[in-house]
């Protein structure tokens, strides 16, 4: 009985004195939100170049852009921030660039059972401070829900027109046949410290 009071004054001690849950290792916040803006930016780009595509030709011209921008993006951000930045999923369009290694692969399983359990997947993210044979690196991943825009390329019931565009530029691809709020895939950040 004594003990249990113990652990109970530790664990309110615990969650008084910091504002990040007690689960993941300690990390500094400072990266958590450099981290959340370069997304933000990221995500803002990609999807007005994909609305301002997908109003001009449709969403069968916006496959197109979208192999030839999400890239350049992708490699600009990076350049700009100093952080490595991508996307990666555990159902793949574009496994030559965005596959998962296998830290992101267990995140990302690690984020279906968050969903499974009820947490939204707006928020659902995961840091860590990981050792590499070149250092220490901060890592950073924060899932992406399929939104209604996501649909014409990602869901179910997809146009003559697009499922040619995608069978040309993706042969193999598995990022298809999602709905309104499946996790899509992740945003995956990393930085030397
Ligand atoms: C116009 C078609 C189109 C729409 C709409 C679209 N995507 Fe994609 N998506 C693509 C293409 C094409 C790729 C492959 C890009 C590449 O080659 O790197 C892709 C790749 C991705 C990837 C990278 C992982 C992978 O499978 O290679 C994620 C994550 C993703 N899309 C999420 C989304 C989300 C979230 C939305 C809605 C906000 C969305 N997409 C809307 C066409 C689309």
């Amino acid at each position: 009985m004594r003990h249990q009071l113990l652990i109970a004054t530790t664990i309110v001690g615990l969650a008084s004195s910091t504002s990040t849950p007690a689960e993941p290792p300690p990390v500094p916040d400072a990266n958590v939100a450099e981290a959340k803006a370069i997304i933000k930016s990221f995500f803002g780009s990609l999807k007005g170049e994909l609305e301002t595509a997908v109003a001009q030709g449709g969403p069968q011209n916006a496959v197109m852009v979208c192999k030839a921008r999400a890239p350049v993006i992708a490699d600009t951000i990076t350049k700009d921030s100093g952080w490595d930045v991508g996307r990666t999923s555990l159902k793949l369009r574009n496994p030559q660039a965005n596959a998962p290694d296998a830290w992101e692969t267990e995140v990302l399983e690690h984020f279906e059972q968050r969903k499974a359990d009820g947490e939204p997947v707006e928020t659902i993210v995961y840091a860590e401070t990981v050792e590499t044979d070149d250092g220490s690196e901060f890592r950073f991943m924060k899932a992406i829900p399929t939104l209604e825009v996501c649909l014409a390329c990602h869901g179910t019931d997809l146009t003559p027109e697009v499922v040619e565009a995608l069978d040309q530029a993706y042969p193999d691809d598995q990022a298809r046949g999602f709905s309104l709020g499946d996790i899509r895939g992740a945003f995956t950040l990393s930085k030397p410290l």
